[in-house]
C-alpha cells in the first residue's frame, strides 16, 4: 500500500501546530507552539494577539515539523489545515498558510473541521479503533454527543445550549482565582477536595446540556460563603458537571444501541471525569479516550482527520475560507 503523508495545520485558538502523518494514523512530527504564557496575563485568550503570533510562529513551526519528519515538501500527499470552527483571525493565518503552500508545491489542499480533529486524536492513540462509535467532545468551544458513523461521516445527537464545559472550567477557575487556562488548575485543586456543595443540574428531554446554571451557582456560593474552601468547590463543580455529561452520554448510547464510546477535547484530559468515564466499562461499554497530550488543540490530530478527508476524496479549492462557527456536517 502507497504510504500518504499529510501536513496537518492547526492555528484556531492559542497553538500554533503543524505535524506530519503517515496513512493517518503514525505520527511522525507534531510541533506545537503554545501561546498560553502570553495570553496568561489577560486571564484569556486575546484574538488579536493570537493572530499576531500565528503569524510569527506558522513558518518556523512548519520547518521544523518537516525537519523532524525526516521529510521535504515534495514527499506531502496533501496539505489539511483547519479552517474552522475556531478565532477567525487565528484560523486565517493558518489557512493562508497552508493555501499558499498548496498553490506553490502544487498539493491538494483539504480542508479539516476542528471538531473531526478531536475525534481523529483517537486513531492515533488507538491503531485499531474504527467506526461506528459515539463520540463525547467536551472542549473549550464546543461540548457535542456525536454518532460518529464513518469517518466522514456524523450526525449530532445532543449539544450544549449555552457555556460548552470547558468554557465553564475556565470561567470558574477564574473566579476562584486560579487564572487562566483554568480547566488543569481546578482539575488539580478538586483532588484536594470533598463534593460538599450542591449544584444545579440542567435535565433536558433530549440530549443537549447546559452548564450556564452551574457555573453560577460556583460564582454565586464563592461570593456569598464566608472561608469557602476552593477545593470542595472546584471538587462539587467537577463532579456535578460529570453526572450530567455521563447521564446524557449513556442516554446516547442506549439510543443508537452502540456499545463502543470515544472521549475527545481538552476537558477529556481532566483525570475525574477520564476515572468516571472509565467505570462504564463495567457495564459492557468500550471506552476509548486520547493520549493526555493530544487532547488539547494539536495539529496531529488535524492531519489525521485530513488523511480520511483526503482519502474519501474530498478536496478544498483555494478560495477556501475560515468559518468561525463551522458545524460537522
Ligand atoms: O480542545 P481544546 O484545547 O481547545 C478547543 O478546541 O476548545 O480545549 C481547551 C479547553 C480549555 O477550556 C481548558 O481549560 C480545558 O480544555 N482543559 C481542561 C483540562 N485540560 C484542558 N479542563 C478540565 N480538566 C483538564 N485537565
Amino acid at each position: 500500500m502507497k504510504e500518504i503523508l499529510t501536513l496537518g495545520i492547526e492555528s484556531s485558538c492559542d497553538e500554533t501546530s503543524v505535524s506530519v502523518v503517515k496513512n493517518g494514523r503514525e505520527v511522525l512530527s507534531n510541533i506545537i507552539d503554545s501561546q498560553i504564557d502570553i495570553h496568561e496575563k489577560y486571564g484569556g485568550v486575546v484574538p488579536e494577539i493570537a493572530s499576531r503570533n500565528h503569524i510569527e510562529a506558522i513558518s518556523r513551526v512548519t520547518k521544523k515539523a518537516l525537519k523532524e519528519a525526516k521529510i521535504e515538501f515534495k514527499d506531502i500527499d496533501a496539505i489539511t489545515p483547519t479552517y474552522g470552527p475556531g478565532l477567525v483571525g487565528a484560523l486565517l493565518v493558518g489557512l493562508s498558510y497552508a493555501k499558499a503552500l498548496s498553490f506553490a508545491i502544487n498539493k491538494p489542499l483539504v480542508g479539516v473541521n476542528h471538531i473531526q480533529g478531536h475525534i481523529a486524536a483517537n486513531y492515533i492513540t488507538y491503531k485499531d479503533l474504527e467506526p461506528p462509535f459515539v463520540c463525547l467532545l467536551i472542549s473549550g468551544g464546543n461540548t457535542i454527543l456525536i454518532h460518529v458513523k464513518d469517518y466522514t461521516s456524523f450526525e449530532i445527537l445532543g449539544k450544549t445550549r449555552d457555556d460548552a464545559v470547558g468554557e465553564a472550567f475556565d470561567k470558574v477557575a477564574r473566579v476562584v482565582g486560579l487564572g487562566y487556562p483554568g480547566g488543569p488548575k481546578v482539575d488539580k485543586l478538586a483532588k484536594n477536595g470533598k463534593p460538599n456543595y450542591i449544584l444545579p443540574k440542567t435535565h433536558f428531554e433530549n440530549l443537549d446540556f447546559s452548564f450556564s446554571g452551574i457555573k453560577t451557582a460556583v460564582i454565586n456560593l464563592n461570593h456569598n460563603t464566608p472561608n469557602i474552601s476552593k477545593e470542595d468547590l472546584c471538587c462539587s463543580f467537577e463532579k456535578a458537571v460529570t453526572e450530567i455529561l455521563i447521564e446524557n452520554t449513556k442516554k446516547a448510547l442506549e439510543q443508537t444501541k452502540i456499545s463502543k464510546l470515544v472521549l475527545g477535547g481538552g476537558v477529556s484530559a481532566n483525570i475525574y471525569i477520564r476515572e468516571e468515564f472509565l467505570k462504564l466499562q463495567e457495564k459492557g461499554i468500550d471506552v476509548y479516550m486520547p493520549d493526555i497530550k493530544l487532547c488539547t488543540d494539536n495539529a496531529a490530530m488535524i492531519a489525521s482527520a485530513g488523511y480520511y478527508n483526503f482519502i474519501a476524496g474530498k478536496r478544498s479549492n483555494l478560495d477556501l475560507n475560515a468559518v468561525p462557527n463551522l458545524k460537522l456536517s
